[in-house]
């Protein structure tokens, strides 16, 4: 006799569980959407999981565990490094990225076993050659290219416009002899990261043609290396609101296209592609519920306030940008509703999760749930502001509970002995 199948515990019986704040991944999703990208790109190409979106090891080892093409870290601090490792990823094969790379945590990641750098600039690249030979090593360098402008459409650009990101285009033909000749390094190809969260296939399209096109270019006119080709990214996932992953139908035929043009010999498999991905792959499985503690009205306004505010979904915040924020309340679904402002615990003003939320008449001891934030959710937020405890984080994969943890930070003493 076969009972009925254990069902997915649902958030609300978590925050019932272990309290709120608190987050929920559902590692389903992650494989789901590991699988729609995977889709998305010719077979070929490396997927990087890109550890800023959520560096929680469970999401990153289910990423790394997946047998028909796991993902590789793309990491850019200590941190992310740690993460990475303890999620079993190989050293060998991370690729270390960031514009403020300093000594101590190149000497960290070369000590770790990583040989692989996207650098951003002559002095980072000098840096990382410096501490290389240090070790007796070599390091395997990507030049990352600010390119000039293209059409893709998103929220968030981060080339061709003077930038902390990447070595200006037009100046690699004066740098390139000097770029090729660091010690300790080796240039083994170039990256490109010109935008993120593109959920328009055709913007998306334009800019990785471009991106090819202006790689290949480099390779013929200045002799670049293109042993590795990394296009970044730019995959969208929905923040803080309802609604689903884009689907890119046209994406991976586009790419073959754009390949077999600017560099056909792809196909012989003697460049080795990448993208990368955060919010993509981790977007959609995570949601935040927060508990209303009180429900005040002032001057006319009704201010909801939650356990937990911009120091648990915080992502926008130093954008100076409210989240676009839906929630969804947990309890009796069919109690009418009233807009509120929703606001979490912290003595700021700027605490804000929603303004003019739509909220089913809310009042305290109801839960809130805010949807896919599995990326720049928890990490991405002013967590140590005003000493409050980081949210919970549970990790489900179908019925099972996976783990339940929260991250603790710690003063401990730094200096000559410690
Ligand atoms: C170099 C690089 N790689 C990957 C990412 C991840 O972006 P996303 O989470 O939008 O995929 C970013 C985001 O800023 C980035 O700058």
């Amino acid at each position: 006799m076969t009972g009925t199948p254990a069902q997915r515990p649902t958030a609300a019986d978590l925050a019932r569980r272990y309290g709120t704040p608190l987050y929920v991944y559902d590692l389903d999703r992650v494989v789901a959407a590991r699988r729609d990208l995977r889709a998305a790109l010719p077979e070929s190409f490396t997927l990087y999981y890109s550890f800023k979106a959520n560096p929680h090891p469970e999401l990153a080892r289910a990423l790394r565990e997946i047998p028909d093409g796991p993902c590789r870290a793309e990491v850019c601090s200590e941190g992310e490094l740690d993460s990475a490792l303890t999620a079993g990823f190989p050293a060998a094969e991370i690729l270390y990225g960031g514009p403020g790379k300093t000594d101590g945590e190149i000497t960290h990641a070369v000590a770790a076993g990583v040989r692989t750098f996207s650098v951003e600039s002559l002095g980072d690249l000098r840096r990382v050659g410096a501490v290389a030979r240090e070790h007796g090593v070599t390091a395997d360098c990507l030049l990352r290219v600010n390119d000039t402008s293209s059409a893709g459409a998103t929220s968030l650009r981060m080339t061709g416009a003077p930038s902390q990101f990447g070595i200006d285009r037009e100046t690699l033909a004066e740098q390139a002899a000097e770029l090729s000749a660091v010690p300790g390094t080796r240039l083994v190809g170039l990256h490109f990261f010109p935008l993120s969260n593109a959920r328009d296939e055709d913007g998306l399209i334009r800019e990785f043609r471009q991106s090819i096109a202006t790689a290949a270019a480099l390779h013929t006119e200045l002799g670049l290396p293109l042993r590795v080709l990394d296009l970044g990214g730019g995959f969208a996932a929905p923040y803080a609101v309802p609604g689903e992953r884009p689907v890119y139908g046209r994406l991976r035929a586009a790419l073959e296209d754009a390949l077999d043009t600017h560099l056909p010999r792809w196909r012989t498999g003697e460049i080795h592609l990448a993208c990368e991905s955060g919010r993509y792959l981790v977007g959609d499985c995570g949601e935040l519920v927060v508990g209303v503690t009180n429900v005040k009205e002032s001057r006319g306004r009704t201010f909801a306030v939650a356990d937990g505010g911009v120091n648990t979904l915080g992502g926008m915040a130093g954008l100076g940008r409210l989240l676009p924020l839906a929630v969804r309340l947990d309890e009796e679904p069919g109690r009418a509703t009233r807009t509120a402002t929703l606001v979490g615990p912290l003595c700021t003003p700027g605490d804000i999760l929603g303004r003019d939320v739509e909220l089913p008449d809310p009042a305290p001891g109801d839960l809130v749930t805010v949807p896919n934030v599995g990326a720049y959710g928890a990490t991405a937020s002013l967590l140590l502001f005003l000493s409050r405890p980081a949210p919970v984080e549970a990790v489900v994969r179908g019925a099972e509970t996976v783990s339940v943890t929260r991250l603790v930070a710690q003063r401990t003493p730094v200096g000559p002995g410690n």
